[in-house]
């Protein structure tokens, strides 16, 4: 069965924008990541309308008793959590630090051209993710196959959905082909800054993604869902699965490899970002 996961109630469609340029480079040195922990737990309680009761429960206990170890300790996933939560701006999320550039996805003026493009070039994205962790280049992918959370079917569907409405689908553009060529040559030589784009770019879609795909429906797909937007089983679950599985894989990562992982947040912002623009196209 389809997931049925509500949209956060902190989603509010009228404050939404586009994320940020961001600066070349954002040094987010471990001392920083420490210093924060309290703004983290509190990431973790927002977090946690979204998640299962377990972990609900888990996060209470951590900001209200003396911490359990684990959770003083904090999770890497945590720590790469709170750095993309940051890298959002305020309209978008509330946690997010960024300074608005960009119009809210309220004030968005969608095509369906626009939004074919998007949905191309994410497949792109999706198909290239998913073939890395296939091909495992670093033995550690093989940890994310058949997470539940894979979108390149959905979006093959969603594409011929569209094809039998009579609209002719584009090659792939610019934005979705450089992310998937800086995406494999990552996921060769530079595995932590590959993970962080795996996470970015899954989590980010069934949060902010999410929210963006049922505006667009509402404004030009007369509210039809795409298959994109919908995962099989429950996505709560496969959510805290691949949380569970960043933070082994990360258990073996030394400080600065996690700081290395932590630090290209803002290029998988970026590259997303552009990919996300094409709607507007
Ligand atoms: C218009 C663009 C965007 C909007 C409106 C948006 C909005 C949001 C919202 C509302 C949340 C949930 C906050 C919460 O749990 O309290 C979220 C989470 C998140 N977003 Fe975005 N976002 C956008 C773009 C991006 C981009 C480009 C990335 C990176 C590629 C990204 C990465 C994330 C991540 C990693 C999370 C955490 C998900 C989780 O913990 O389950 N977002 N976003």
């Amino acid at each position: 069965m389809a997931s049925t996961l509500p949209l956060s109630q902190s989603h509010s469609f009228s404050t939404i924008r586009l994320p940020n340029r961001v600066p070349k480079s954002i040094p987010v040195p471990s001392s920083f990541l420490l210093l924060k922990k309290s703004s983290i737990l509190s990431s973790q309680v927002s977090l946690s309308s979204t998640l299962t009761g377990r972990r609900h429960t888990v996060v209470v206990a951590a900001a209200t008793t003396d911490m359990p170890k684990k959770q003083a300790k904090g999770e890497f996933v945590d720590e790469m959590r709170a750095v993309a939560m940051k890298l959002h701006t305020r309209d978008q999320a509330k946690e997010g630090e960024k300074k608005p550039e960009s119009p809210p996805v309220a004030k968005w003026e969608p095509s369906i051209n626009g939004y074919l493009r998007f949905l191309v070039d994410s497949k792109l994205v999706y198909d290239t993710l998913e073939a890395i962790v296939q091909k495992a280049p670093h033995p550690s992918y093989a940890e994310f196959r058949n997470t539940g959370l894979e979108r390149s079917e959905a979006l093959k569907k969603d594409l011929e959905w569209f094809e039998e409405q009579g609209h002719s689908i584009p090659e792939p553009s610019s934005p979705g082909i450089s992310y998937a060529r800086y995406l494999e040559e990552l996921s060769e030589k530079d595995p932590q800054a590959f993970i962080c784009h795996f996470y970015n770019v899954y989590f980010a879609h069934t949060a902010g993604g999410r929210m963006i795909g049922k505006k667009v429906a509402e404004m030009i797909l007369d509210k039809k869902e795409l298959e994109f937007y919908k995962w099989e089983g429950n996505l709560s679950e496969m959510l805290q699965n691949v949380r569970e599985k960043l933070n082994e894989v990360a258990s073996s990562w030394s400080r600065e490899e996690k700081d290395h992982c932590l630090e290209e947040t803002e290029k998988s912002f970026k590259y997303s970002g552009e990919i996300l623009r094409l709607i507007l196209s």
